[in-house]
């Protein structure tokens, strides 16, 4: 979501309506503003893009010089007018935006029906209001202090209050947030595109500071409520390099957000509380115990690169829950006339959860009786609402054409599924879940080291940019992780690569490799590492020039290839979650040296509506 707030001397309509504008990019499912005149607190949301808000103001005009607005990327919720932001309490008197996900808004939502409140929307964002106005005592900064340490999850939140006619409020925790004054007011949004029309000079807030800003000037305290100074930044980006947050591409600026990605997919459904083992919610499993008995089989439906983090769901799932997983794209599979068994559960998986191919996939496993299970990153989608359960992804809207971040937040929930799987089924018991979800929560950490040393990638990149040809070789799940990295580089850098099974190769595609030829062995996996080894010496003295992807402190390859890179220590089963980084990151480059439109590739589209 995108957030925008302004109080000053000017009409604030029309500067909420353009940082809104600047914010589309973040989320479009809806938008709304707050606007208050000194007297009453104006609220006008409307579904759908902006254009839509315009329109219904024209016909309910929102007068003031201090607002508040959002444009919404749901989550909890579908997109409607009701669940937009702003968001107000039962008597009108707080409107608040919200950029985030509350965790355990269950719980709060509880309890504050238990006093008394009436929730209107779906959203998480209402229990943040009603306990704002369950705490005010006439104070709103002591209120929001007494809030914040309820709040579990990640927010950047605006608020307006009606007894505080000349002032706005803004926190943040774990979600971008930043403050601008300028000689006619004071501003913030969760992203710089929005304010730089006014202000090349910002403050970035810190976890749980809160800002007063005011018409002639702006008041910080830290999260212990001491008032403090602030450093102004200058920043000296074009609107079109900051709406990428500084990257010069979407992709690389995605590519960056896995961390975040990981994180905020797996928080939600895991309980983990400082110094306890950390577990499965089981009010946010899409099974029950039973249900997840009786599977006796389960189908993965899904195109592209949703496709391919079915393929490691596979050999995952298969490996340590013991249960047959079969793989199909949804273009092949209903015209193969497939077979369904009783008790097969289906999980579709679809970033946008619009794919046409998928979609009428799932219809027509639906039409055989069977229960659809959807991956998608997208609250409202098309398949979100037609599947029997839906587990979500969040990774947040994501623009560049080639999928990096949905990708991972794809795998995590696989991941996660397959350990619920386990558990539920025998085949792991408590403490080895928690052990392996100890080992989710430090992917986040691990991914960065990675991102960290994206110049040795950059570098590789400038050297074998020009080649005409690339192949991509893995046995087991290093094979998946070659298809989505082949992917990858094809798509947007349009290299013609291919990904083979090592073991494959000989029987064929072997006879392909020249002197020069780019190879890229990933061998993450220990019990496989011999026969890749072996694999690796066919092509390298057929004069392929061999790039490696090894585990940490695996140096018995370095004399066989040209280059090695290493992930960070890791173990086999989550290794794929940090390989497919750094071949993301190469594709990237290579494509940036080709001069290519990295976020628009030629003849692709984000989302393919017909099949
Ligand atoms: C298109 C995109 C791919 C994506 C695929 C599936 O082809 O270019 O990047 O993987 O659709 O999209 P979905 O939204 O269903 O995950």
């Amino acid at each position: 979501c995108g957030i925008v707030g302004y109080i000053g001397s000017r009409p604030a309509t029309p500067i909420l309506l353009s940082g809104l504008a600047r914010l589309e990019y973040r989320g479009y499912d809806s938008a709304g503003i707050a606007v208050y005149d000194g007297e009453k607190i104006e609220i006008c949301k409307a579904k759908g893009r902006l254009q839509n808000l315009r329109e219904r103001l024209e016909g309910h005009p929102c007068e003031g010089t201090m607002g508040i607005g959002h444009t919404r990327w749901a989550t909890h919720g579908e997109p409607s007018d009701i669940n937009s932001h702003p968001h107000t309490d039962m008597k009108g008197e707080i409107a608040i935006i919200h950029n985030g996900i509350i965790e355990n808004y269950l719980q709060l939502k509880e309890w504050l029906l238990e006093q008394g409140c009436r929730f209107v929307s779906e959203t998480d964002t209402e229990v943040i209001v009603h306990l704002l106005n369950h705490y005010y005592e006439g104070d709103i900064l002591k209120t929001i202090y007494k809030v914040l340490p309820l709040l579990r999850g990640s927010f950047a939140l605006g608020i307006l209050c009606k007894n505080e006619p000349d002032a706005l409020y803004c926190t943040r925790k774990d979600s971008p947030l930043v403050v601008g004054a300028t000689d006619h007011g004071s501003f913030m949004a969760s992203d710089i595109p929005a304010i730089l029309e006014y202000s090349r000079d910002v403050y970035l807030m810190d976890d749980l500071d809160v800002a007063v800003l005011r018409r002639d000037g702006i008041q910080f305290y830290n999260a212990f409520a001491d008032p403090i100074e602030k450093e102004v930044m200058h920043i000296d980006w074009t609107i079109k390099t900051a709406e990428k947050g500084g990257y010069e591409h979407f992709m690389l600026k995605e590519i960056h957000e896995q961390p975040t990605a990981l994180r905020d997919t797996l928080l939600p459904l895991i309980n983990h509380q400082e110094g306890e083992a950390p577990s499965l919610r089981e009010d946010m499993m899409p099974l029950g115990a039973d249900e997840v008995r009786k599977i006796e089989h389960i189908s993965i439906l899904a195109c592209g690169t949703a496709s391919h983090a079915g393929l490691i769901g596979k050999a995952m799932i298969e490996k340590y829950a013991r249960i047959p997983v079969d793989v199909d794209i949804g273009s092949e599979y209903r015209y193969r006339d497939p077979i369904v068994q009783p008790n097969t559960l289906f999980i579709v998986i679809s970033q946008s959860g619009e794919t046409a191919d998928t979609i009428a996939a799932l219809r027509d496993a639906q039409q055989k009786g069977a229960t659809v299970l959807a991956i998608t990153n997208v609250v409202g989608s098309t398949i979100s609402r037609e599947a029997d359960k839906v587990i979500y992804t969040w990774a947040g809207p994501e623009i560049a054409v080639a999928s990096t971040k949905a990708y991972i937040s794809q795998l995590m929930v696989l991941y996660v599924l397959m350990l619920d799987f386990c558990l539920k089924r025998g085949k792991m018991d408590a403490a080895q879940v928690s052990g392996i979800l100890g080992e989710l929560l430090e992917l986040p950490q691990k991914a960065q080291l990675i991102l960290d040393q994206k110049d040795a990638v950059q570098k590789f990149a400038h050297q074998f940019f020009d080649r005409e040809h690339a192949f991509y070789l893995g046995r087991g799940v290093d094979y998946s992780l070659a298809m989505e990295a082949s992917l990858k580089l094809k798509e947007i850098s349009y290299v013609h690569s291919e990904a083979y099974a090592a073991g494959e190769l000989k029987h064929g595609t072997i006879a392909l490799i020249e002197e020069g030829t780019l190879v890229v062995a990933l061998a993450t996996q220990d019990a496989l590492f011999e026969k890749m080894l072996s694999n690796i010496t066919e092509v390298k003295v057929r004069g392929a020039k061999v790039l490696a992807l090894v585990n940490d402190g695996n140096h018995q390859i370095d004399n066989e290839v040209d280059y090695v890179w290493y992930l960070p220590p890791v173990s086999n089963m989550l290794a794929p979650m940090l390989a497919i980084i750094p071949m993301q990151l190469l594709a990237y480059y290579i494509s940036l040296e080709k001069g290519c439109d990295i976020d628009k590739p030629r003849n692709l589209a984000k989302s393919v509506t017909v099949e």
